[in-house]
């Protein structure tokens, strides 16, 4: 008998004093081979149709796996996106994927943006057909999966342990909390504010609650985007998204899931004068929030504490 070679077992960091992820490795077996298969086609234009648009064109790992500056993302023929790329990150705490929860798993999700004509406009066949071609990527499916075949669900679960394995943990909040560094005056302070008015939803350690809540965005008149209610199908859940994590808010310029602002003052000033009220506002919302300048600004100090540049630097997450 040959030896079998065996792919190398990974396990998903789970940062000190964080909850437990959830089981998204479950039924796809973490391994080094099995990433370093997945960030390969995370990169890899073949997976799109004119060989222009890897996942990572719209999610840029400099922006925390964000689209940097632009509300929508270009896709194929220079169609954009429908929504706002969200940073890939601590994907393994999050249970619904999109800003509407329309995926449950990262694999079903990652079907969306190879099929989807504004997107990659690929279908699974035809991105299979092209990358069997290539004896690196063969080999790779073999070191990762025991045998050369290469299908649509190895692909899906190659790419889901890569973005599943993209975990933030390093930023000065982080550190902060761990004790090994401070919070200057205007960051405590922003802090403070923090914990009083947005803690409710932008949950600590994740700066998310995961749920889905309508936080006041006048809908656009032109195209409205109705959110969960699309998922759903519950009046109820009318332009409700999921709440988003604040981490690397310092980098995943524009925000909100149409990214209609730019800056992070900007997305202060919108829960100090800008809610909408609706039927489905969320009840936090109701009361006015007050600041005064300097509160906004430690706020805003506070906020870009949440920036980890280990993370956006990582050479592991590169191609
Ligand atoms: C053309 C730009 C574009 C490309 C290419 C793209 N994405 Fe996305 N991605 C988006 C947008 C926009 C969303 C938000 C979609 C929504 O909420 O409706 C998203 C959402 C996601 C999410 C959900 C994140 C969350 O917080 O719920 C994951 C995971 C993801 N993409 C992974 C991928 C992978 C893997 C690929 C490659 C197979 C990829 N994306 C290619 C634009 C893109
Ligand atoms: C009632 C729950 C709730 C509260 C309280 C709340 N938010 Fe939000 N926040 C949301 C939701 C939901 C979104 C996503 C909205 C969307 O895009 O439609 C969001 C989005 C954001 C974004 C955009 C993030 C991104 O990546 O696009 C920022 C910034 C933000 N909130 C900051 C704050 C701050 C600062 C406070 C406190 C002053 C706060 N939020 C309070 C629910 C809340």
């Amino acid at each position: 008998m040959f030896p079998v070679n065996k792919p190398t077992p990974l396990k998903l960091r789970i940062p000190e004093g964080w909850p437990q992820p959830y089981d998204i490795f479950k039924d796809n077996p973490l391994t080094e081979e099995g990433f370093l298969l997945g960030r390969k086609l995370f990169y890899d234009g073949r997976l799109s149709k004119d060989g222009k648009f890897p996942c990572s064109s719209c999610h840029e790992q400099h922006a925390a796996f964000a689209t940097f500056d632009h509300d929508f993302s270009h896709g194929f023929g220079g169609e954009f996106t429908d929504r706002n790329a969200p940073a890939l990150q601590n994907m393994a705490w999050v249970n619904l994927y999109n800003w509407d929860g329309a995926f449950s798993t990262l694999e079903a999700q990652a079907v969306s943006p190879i099929t989807a004509p504004n997107e990659m406009a690929e279908n699974m066949d035809s991105v299979v057909l092209k990358i069997r071609k290539d004896k690196e990527y063969r080999d790779m499916f073999k070191k990762a999966f025991g045998s050369k075949e290469i299908t649509p669900d190895r692909m899906l679960k190659a790419l889901a342990q890569f973005s599943g394995m993209l975990v933030s943990s390093d930023s000065k909040y982080d550190r902060v909390m761990r004790g090994e560094d401070s919070f200057n005056s205007a960051e405590q302070n922003g802090y403070e504010i923090f914990k009083l008015h947005c803690e409710a939803c932008h949950k600590e350690p994740l700066f998310t609650d995961n749920s889905f809540r309508n936080n006041g965005l006048k809908p656009d008149p032109q195209v409205p985007d109705y959110g969960r209610v699309k998922v759903t199908d519950d009046p109820a859940d009318s332009f409700k998204f999921r709440v988003p994590s604040l981490r690397n808010l310092g980098v995943t310029q524009p925000f909100m899931h149409d990214g209609r602002f730019y800056t992070i003052p900007k997305s202060i000033e919108h829960y100090l004068s800008g809610i909408y009220n609706s039927p489905t506002l969320d009840s936090l919302l109701r009361k006015p929030i007050v600041l005064t300048e300097r509160e906004k600004y430690n706020l805003t100090q506070f906020l870009y504490s949440l920036t980890d540049s280990v993370f956006i630097q990582n050479p592991a997450f590169k191609p």
